[in-house]
């Protein structure tokens, strides 16, 4: 009898062949500034709260409390008061109504795009943005416009072709999460006030690092007040799990009402819970550690000679998939974790290595790792010269690494485009 899931095994083999197949690496420890005695390179614990002992504490006295599940979803039992306790903490530090708390920042995405828009709704969606961002756009039924990355000239025409839309929804990380530069998120509040058009922001990188009190990227462009919707998670900065989406009280309301990641997802567990408001707390207590991250990510993006990161992302586009594989195996071999991003998170040719930086990480720390990338990226043999890829970003060179390549500015913006760039840039109707 034929076996119906024959096909998987080549299937895999194909991925093998290209480089593309993935395997699951299992950590003996909590993840920290090292991951099994490596120099970790590839967190998102960006301000080293994931395994902090009073975030730690927090999830096991919440656990204690109010039990390891929930129980149910937060429209049935599932709702705590600390689950309340941490949307208004949230809401008091976005300086929002109110914020909802997802058990995820993927079902925040998905949630509240599907719930912001439906058929005979247009969503202009930058063209790297996350997954569960493009995931959102298809499951909305709305008609979705991909503009190139960071293209405001772009939006404006898709928002001015877009007037017969019933509403309009501009959608973008704040930071992008393959590429670690930022949206231009005044700009798009602008051009969104001038076409009626509602704003999303997924600032999942930018949140607890960047702006007045880790507002994230809507804050430091002095436009948070702009934004209909502020997503952000709670599994990155805040080191512990879930996502939320800050907002007016009328917003927070619709999405507890018709988010399907919320209604239809059982709550987030208390520990999850009682750990983002430690973490929370902790980050505002302690301003240095947003500080110490993005300084040592601008120094190792001075180091490699590629552009200045918004926040804590510093992508070394490599091109191939084999090869970004081959100089993260070079960088392990070197006592050093800076896992290769391939396809598709990544569009074709631009695979790299994203590293990340936080704030437990030291000059020293990040001095050695800029010398192994050199000499990784050296020896993995890429071409000498800087080749344009069609987002625009600019492969790493061994000869860049070695020093020749143009230093950092420090403060800008990265223009590298790259991200989880799987939308068609054309315009399009999902089914
Ligand atoms: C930009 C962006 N948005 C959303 C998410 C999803 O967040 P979570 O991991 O909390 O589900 C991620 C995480 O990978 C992300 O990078």
């Amino acid at each position: 009898m034929a076996e119906p899931l024959a096909w998987v095994a080549p299937a895999l083999d194909d991925l093998e062949a290209a480089g593309l197949r993935r395997t699951l690496r299992h950590r003996a420890g909590p993840a920290g500034r090292t991951v099994d005695e490596l120099l970790n390179l590839s967190s998102n614990d960006y301000l080293g709260l994931a395994a902090h002992p009073r975030v730690a504490a927090a999830a096991a006295d919440a656990a204690q409390l109010w039990g390891a599940g929930s129980g149910a979803s937060r429209l049935v039992t599932g709702s705590t008061a600390l689950h309340r306790e941490l949307e208004a903490a949230l809401a008091n530090w976005k300086q929002t109504e109110d914020a909802v708390v997802f058990s995820s920042g993927y079902l925040a995405n998905t949630g509240t795009i599907a719930a912001l828009a439906g058929p005979g709704d247009l969503i202009c969606s930058d063209a790297l943005n996350h997954a569960s961002i493009v995931d959102g756009c298809r499951l909305s039924r709305a008609e979705v416009a991909v503009y190139p990355h960071g293209d405001v000239a772009a939006l404006e025409r898709l928002l001015a072709a877009g007037r017969g839309a019933r509403r309009r929804l501009v959608v973008t990380d704040g930071v992008f999460s393959m590429d670690g530069d930022a949206a231009d998120v005044a700009a798009i509040c602008d051009l969104a006030a001038d076409h009626n058009a509602m704003v999303m922001v997924d600032d999942a990188h930018g949140c607890g690092v960047v702006g007045p009190d880790g507002r994230g990227i809507a804050a430091a462009q002095g436009c948070a007040d702009r934004v209909s919707a502020a997503m952000g998670t709670l599994s990155k900065a805040f080191g512990a799990a879930g996502g939320y989406v800050a907002g007016s009280a009328a917003l927070c309301d619709w999405l507890r009402n018709q988010a399907r990641g919320f209604v239809f997802d059982t709550a987030a567990p208390p520990a999850a819970v009682g750990a983002a408001l430690e973490a929370l707390d902790l980050s505002r207590d302690e301003p240095w550690r947003r500080a110490n991250a993005r300084d040592l990510a601008r120094r190792l993006a001075g180091a490699l000679g590629v552009p200045a990161p918004a926040a804590c992302i510093v992508p070394l586009v490599i091109g191939e998939a084999r090869t970004a594989v081959e100089v993260s195996a070079a960088m392990e071999r070197a006592g050093m974790l800076a896992m290769a991003i391939r396809p598709p998170s990544v569009p074709p040719g631009t695979a790299r290595l994203r590293l990340t930086v936080t704030a437990s990480h030291t000059v020293t720390d990040i001095e050695s790792a800029a010398d192994a990338l050199a000499s990784a990226v050296a020896n993995a043999g890429t071409v000498a010269d800087a080749i344009a890829t069609p987002a625009g970003t600019a492969r790493t060179t061994g000869a860049e690494l070695s020093g020749l390549g143009p230093p950092a500015r420090a403060g800008a913006a990265s223009d590298t485009g790259d991200g989880f760039g799987t939308q068609r840039r054309t315009r399009r109707r999902d089914p």
